[in-house]
């Protein structure tokens, strides 16, 4: 190659080294490569010189480093204007700050107690049913042996729906678990053995232990030759298991239409243990009235379509929010439903 062609190839390599560090992509890495890297073209160039006579050489070598160096220093411009663009636009994160803390959540104090209501069932070979809130006057009054025009019924006002039963009468949110008594029963037979806990609801005034929607537990045991020996001694195993083995059970005659005889069952007192004369819970009696229960009466066994003459069952029922008060230790029913963290935190 003569010194002429050599110098020519030099300035031609400038020439398209500099209209492409012109263009607004340049790229670092790609230039270098093409023009500066062990092949590029001014590295072979350089080589090429090797082939000049000695005293050309000096001079075209000069001419050739002096080129070398012209385009390292255009293209680390290039190099650093991209570092200082693509800081400007990566996040600024600083490694050494805090995390941020996800509050943890928990159970619902009132989904934690059905839960341990449920665990008391299951251990005593109760299995766990389902039935929908919104009723019709059947499953919720007639079938338990509420007959139109029941006095009972006074006491279980509730809302109703824009919607007819197969019966033509308006449809209505349920106000007991019982429902699921008779739902179970037309769709099984016996013997059975289950509970349902769940929502009802209730045209109540809301104060500190009433609500227009709360929550109840039923229980339901049909078989042959089942007494009262064995409602007492599933209650009894019942409440030892959701508040410790010293509680005592004691059972109070009471009505409720769907069983016959019907009692009432009291708790001894959790707090004072009937030590306290002035105990805010029990007010000094020693007891807690907690649930309903009862042998089923025949009318609702043969409602759903069972011979009272073979089987017979008791029932049991109570609500869950007045279990969470006294298991939690809280006092106003309100609470549940006002979601204020300083209670739910509690409560885990
Ligand atoms: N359903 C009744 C109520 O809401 C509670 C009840 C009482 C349930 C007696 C029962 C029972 O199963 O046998 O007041």
């Amino acid at each position: 190659m003569t010194p002429e062609e050599w110098k020519g190839k030099l300035s031609a390599i400038k020439d398209s080294f500099s209209s492409l560090i012109s263009e607004k992509k340049a790229d670092y890495e790609a230039l270098y490569q093409r023009f500066l890297g062990r092949k590029g073209e001014l590295s072979l160039l350089l080589r090429d010189l090797k082939d000049i006579t000695a005293e050309e050489r000096k001079n075209l070598g000069m001419l050739g480093n002096a080129a070398k160096q012209e385009l390292l220093s255009a293209a680390e411009k290039i190099k650093a204007a991209a570092a200082a663009h693509s800081a400007k636009a990566a996040p600024q994160i600083d490694i050494t700050l805090p995390g941020i803390n996800f509050p943890k959540g928990s159970l619902h104090p009132l989904t934690q107690t059905m839960d341990r209501i449920s665990a008391a069932f299951l251990k005593l070979g109760f299995s766990l049913e389902d039935g929908p809130l919104v009723e019709d006057d059947w499953h919720c009054f007639e079938a338990l042996n509420f007959p139109e025009c029941h006095p009972a019924r006074d006491m279980q006002d509730t809302f109703y729906v824009n919607a007819k039963d197969e019966k033509g009468k308006d449809k209505l949110l349920r106000t007991q678990t019982s429902t699921v008594q008779i739902r179970v029963m037309e769709k099984q037979n016996p013997p059975l053995r289950v509970f349902h806990p769940g929502r009802v609801f209730r045209n109540e005034a809301v104060d500190a232990s009433h609500a227009f929607a709360f929550h109840q537990v039923e229980g339901l045991y049909v078989d042959k030759g089942v007494t009262m020996a064995d409602l007492k001694w599933t209650v009894d195993a019942f409440m030892k298991d959701l508040f410790g083995s010293s509680v005592r059970t004691r059972f109070n005659p009471s009505y409720f239409p769907f069983v016959e005889p019907g009692a009432e069952v009291d708790m001894s007192c959790v707090f004072c243990k009937g030590q306290a004369e002035h105990c805010p819970v029990c007010k000094g009696t020693g007891w807690l009235e907690l649930l309903g229960s009862g042998m089923v009466h025949p009318n609702v066994l043969r409602a759903c379509g069972h011979d009272p003459e073979i089987w017979s069952g008791f029932a049991f029922g109570c609500g869950i929010e007045r279990f969470a008060m006294l298991l939690y230790g809280i006092s106003d029913m309100r609470m549940f439903f006002e979601n204020d963290f300083r209670l739910l935190e509690q409560v885990r």
